[in-house]
């Protein structure tokens, strides 16, 4: 008998509402980093934004100040989160996140100064570093293998869904300029979050690793038909060694070949400079002579394909494989960024710029959003094995908003250097070694248990004699 809510493939419905309640963690990023430009725009009028701390200084470095701080924040938390995740538990983790992400955004809506806005900022970071380790990682780790990269894609969608929400939450606020509603209501899916995750089980691999076989046939139980519970924790059981692994781990040879391609991934997500996009599409399109409400609602039309694509990758992500979604992104992202660069290079478009411009740029996010936008957060939760796991995606997720920063902070600069064609170009090019990087190392993950990928990575590095290193747990059957 299966029991109530199976499909009839062998799916226990109850882990989609497991995966979308999680997916909430990319809500919170999402929305997190795409308020900001907009609510800055008021907060300019609010705060005196010379001084901080009674030192006086540049109004732009303070809001870089501000804008920045949540980066930051999140470094911190990305750097926390990986071992926080492996003591604490997914699920505990996740609960934290949220209400560390609830103060912060209670914190700047309410900040009567501007250094307690940037506290604000750093504390509601630190909750979106956990998020985006911790997001990915549970969905991963609670999945059946067939809908694995479906379900944890699902968080980029409510990232670029919470890109989408804060950009039309500025546009509703902005008549009447209250930042501290745009920045506050960051409150509503942290709370959803945070009670919802009340309800939720625990990562069965986690629970496993901890000694809790019981809990973890428990939540398979919970999660999956009755005929897949018992091969599935016989699975678990011959790969997970109990003892958690150290950042050390990370090197040894079987290891190092996927760190390298999760701090390759990680990189060449930001400085191939989609957020560039994110944060000043605004910016980037008046200079080509688009009126300010003209660009604020092309910016939404940018919000909205980088939402429906990722649809298109939620879809896909199962049926075509990681690898074509990933090459095929990334070639167009090249194409894309270098046609930006000839725009931005010929002089006598004036009237028509604008418009070939947003349409290139929704074009190049179109491409980053079936591709490099989710394939990396899916691959990161897929490739490291189980002791690894939390340290390993800490330290890549880290590189992720490391270079998230360094992008954001050396945009405006990189464009008075070399102009919007030589910064587009170089993006190009940065695309185009990206997808060379892919093609070579990136392996594919489709339909493979977390169990299967682990063991391909031991026989790669040590053949198919692999009885020195994973010490097989003895089974009767
Ligand atoms: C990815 C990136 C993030 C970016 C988003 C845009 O999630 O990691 O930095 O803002 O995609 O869709």
């Amino acid at each position: 008998m299966t029991q109530s809510g199976a499909a009839a493939d062998g799916r226990n419905s109850f882990i989609y509402v497991v995966a979308a309640l999680a997916a909430l963690n990319g809500l919170l990023f999402g929305f997190d980093t795409g308020v900001i430009s907009g609510a800055m725009l008021y907060i300019r009028k609010t705060f005196e934004l010379t001084t901080v701390l009674g030192y006086s200084m540049n109004a732009s470095v303070v809001e870089g100040i501000v804008v920045s701080g949540a980066m930051v924040g999140a470094i911190v938390g990305a750097a926390l989160g990986g071992r926080l995740a492996d003591r604490l538990g997914r699920r505990r983790l996740i609960l934290v996140g949220a209400v560390i992400f609830f103060v912060g955004s209670l914190i700047m809506a309410i900040a009567p100064t501007v250094e307690i806005l940037i506290v604000g900022r750093i504390v509601d970071g630190v909750g979106v570093g956990f998020a985006s380790v911790v997001g990915p990682l549970y969905i991963s780790e609670i999945s059946p293998p067939e809908i694995r990269g479906s379900l944890v894609s699902l968080n980029q969608l409510t990232i670029t869904s919470g890109i989408l929400i804060a950009y039309l939450v500025n546009y509703a606020f902005s008549a009447g300029g209250e930042w501290r509603w745009m920045l506050g209501l960051g409150m509503v899916p942290a709370a959803v979050l945070f009670v919802g995750m009340l309800f939720m089980p625990e990562s069965p691999r986690w629970l496993y690793e901890q000694g809790r076989e019981a809990d973890a046939r428990e939540v398979l139980a919970r999660t999956r038909v009755e005929s897949h519970v018992q091969s599935e924790l016989r699975e678990i059981k011959e790969t997970i060694h109990t003892e958690s692994g150290t950042l050390r781990d990370l090197f040894e040879p079987w290891v190092r070949p996927m760190l390298i391609v999760g701090v390759g991934l990680a990189a060449f997500q930001q400085v191939t400079g989609i957020n560039t996009v994110m944060y000043y599409a605004p910016t980037i399109l008046e200079s080509t002579g688009f009126a300010d409400t003209a660009s604020i609602l092309a910016t939404v039309g940018i919000g909205a394909v980088n939402v429906a694509m990722t649809v298109v990758a939620v879809v896909l992500m199962d049926r075509s494989g990681r690898r074509p979604l990933l090459l095929t992104g990334l070639a167009g992202m090249t194409v894309m960024l270098a046609v930006l660069g000839f725009v931005f290079y010929l002089p006598g478009l004036s009237g028509a710029i604008g418009w070939v411009a947003t349409g290139s740029l929704m074009l190049y996010v179109a491409f980053f959003a079936i591709g490099l936008g989710p394939v990396f957060w899916l691959l990161i939760a897929e490739i490291y094995p189980m002791e690894v796991r939390g340290t390993a995606m800490g330290v890549v997720t880290v590189v992720n908003w490391a270079g998230n920063l360094v992008v954001s902070l050396t945009f405006l600069r990189l464009v008075e250097g070399i102009g919007q064609t030589g910064t587009f170009w170089l993006y190009g090019a940065l695309s185009l070694l990206a997808l060379v990087f892919c093609y070579q190392l990136v392996p594919e993950t489709k339909g493979r248990s977390l169990e299967e990928i682990e063991a391909d990575l031991r026989e790669t590095a040590f053949g198919s004699d692999t009885s020195d290193r994973s010490s097989v747990v003895e089974t009767d059957d």
